[in-house]
């Protein structure tokens, strides 16, 4: 007889207790604990899941030969360059995203391209009939033979239907929606996805598949259930962006096949996702000319440089504590920025509302946006408009000095790309042989009131 048991569960993390706890020890999450049954494993089975036919032994390092990775390419050239170069045969992946960011529509788009380009796909979908899928399809064009359709959420059924069609990329579009037999629980529990997750590994080894799993996030934007989930795939990578703007990123924040400071641009359209292939002309996009309080600063994504309008709009307060906001940038930071601005430039904000957004919905960590961002707040103030062809490239300090930012060549090249004339930069990142015979403008400065002087 299979003997069960009741477990609790973070339904964040994943960590496992006999007793219901309020805090997690794991996580330190409050109320995340889950009441859940399960059936003692079988045994022999090996912690990773993967059940050998005879026992391994080790080898020493020099008599590993080294089999070349075979990638297929996706036909998307964002989606491989995140990848790290196109699709390895028998990985593992897990997507994860907001509810309706587009997640269905990006694979769906990578199996057309596959199957038109003859390699046998197989699309599992828990969420959506037959016909659902194909409205999409054919929104995006996807009319080839080798793209295989499955409404499904019985993982024995999966694993038949590919064993039977050779599929060389399967999609499970959602894990929280599909379940294994042998697991009493509900789709979508801790135990289930679990479970699940370590079939498909499984599978995926086994047959050489490249397996993409699709999985929703929670509020706090973890792939919802445990994120012991990240720890089992070879890539995690996230689709995110604002809803309401069409653009979408794709970031790997996981990769054991490539680099994870790749990201992808995409713009949400009827035609499914379209590859940005200069992203700073997206986000400078509409930018007001000649406007008090908007910036423009070159920041770097993964190894790319985009220019972003920063705006900014200071304001008497109404109140006797001032409001602010910041929207895409880190609120403390601006607070931050704001203090320096006050001590060491010696503006009066303390009285005054202050908002600050990045326009177009991305949101910026980049430390070399401070001196961009401090700027905006000044020109907001004054009611001064900066010179629009002018980028500000810089840290900030707590004394008001300007300190110097990494791939700073890379920045200004994509300032002289995107048309700009100037570009105001950290003293100690200025190297005069490389940056005389620019077609741009470079103004070192060292302080915060340095550049402010520069801008009249
Ligand atoms: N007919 C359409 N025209 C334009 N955009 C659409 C259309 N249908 C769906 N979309 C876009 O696709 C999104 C849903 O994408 P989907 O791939 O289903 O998301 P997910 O799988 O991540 O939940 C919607 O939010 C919407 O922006
Ligand atoms: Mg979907």
């Amino acid at each position: 007889m299979v003997k069960e048991k009741t477990v609790f569960f973070c339904s964040e993390c994943g960590f496992e207790a006999s007793k219901w706890m309020g805090q997690c020890p794991g996580c330190k999450k409050w109320n995340t604990f889950v009441e859940e049954k399960t059936v003692a494993r079988k045994t022999g089975t090996v912690s990773s899941g993967i059940q050998y036919k005879e026992r391994p032994r080790p080898t020493a390092i020099n008599k590993v030969e080294i089999t070349e990775e075979v990638r297929i390419k996706t036909g998307i050239c964002e989606l491989d360059r995140v990848l790290g170069g196109g699709i390895v045969k028998g990985s593992l992946i897990l997507v994860g995203g907001d509810p309706g960011i587009g997640k269905s529509t990006l694979l769906l788009q990578m199996c057309r391209n596959l199957s038109d380009n003859g390699t046998a796909v197989l699309y599992v979908s828990g969420e959506e009939s037959l016909t659902q899928i194909k409205m999409r399809g054919e929104r995006l064009g996807a009319k080839s033979d080798k793209l295989l359709l499955q409404s499904d959420n019985d993982l024995d059924n999966i694993a038949a239907s590919l064993e039977n069609t050779g599929a060389e990329v399967l999609i499970i579009d959602s894990i929280q929606t599909m379940a294994a037999a042998e697991v009493d629980n509900a789709p979508g529990t801790v135990t289930q996805v679990r479970e699940v997750t370590s079939r498909l590994l499984q599978m995926s080894k086994r047959m050489n598949t490249a397996i993409f799993i699709i999985g929703h996030v929670t509020k706090e934007g973890m792939v919802a259930g445990p994120r012991t989930l990240e720890h089992m795939v070879d890539s995690v990578l996230y689709f995110e962006g604002d809803g309401n703007a069409g653009f979408r990123l794709l970031r790997a924040v996981k990769n054991r096949f490539g680099s994870t400071n790749e990201i992808g641009v995409f713009n949400m359209t009827d035609k499914g996702l379209e590859e940005v292939n200069n992203p700073s002309k997206m986000f400078l996009n509409g930018r007001p000319l000649n406007a008090p309080g908007s910036v423009v600063v070159c920041s770097i994504e993964g190894t790319r440089a985009i220019m972003l309008e920063i705006q900014a709009l200071v304001c008497n307060s109404n109140f006797n504590m001032a409001r602010r906001t910041a929207v895409g940038v880190d609120y403390n930071r601006v607070n931050l920025l704001m203090a320096v601005l006050e001590k060491r430039a010696g503006m009066d904000l303390a009285g005054s509302d202050c908002y600050v957004n990045i326009a177009g919905g991305l949101k910026l960590s980049d430390p070399s946006a401070d001196l961009g961002i401090a700027l905006a707040i000044a020109s907001s103030l004054r009611n001064r408009a900066l010179d629009e062809g002018c980028c500000i490239i810089g840290e900030l300090g707590l004394a008001g000095e300007v300190r110097g930012i990494r791939n700073i060549m890379q920045r200004i090249s994509e300032a002289e790309k995107m048309g700009f004339s100037s570009c105001i930069i950290p003293a100690s990142n200025y190297d005069k042989d490389k940056m005389m015979n620019l077609n741009i403008k470079i103004y070192p400065v060292s302080t915060v009131n340095e550049a402010l002087s520069l801008i009249r």
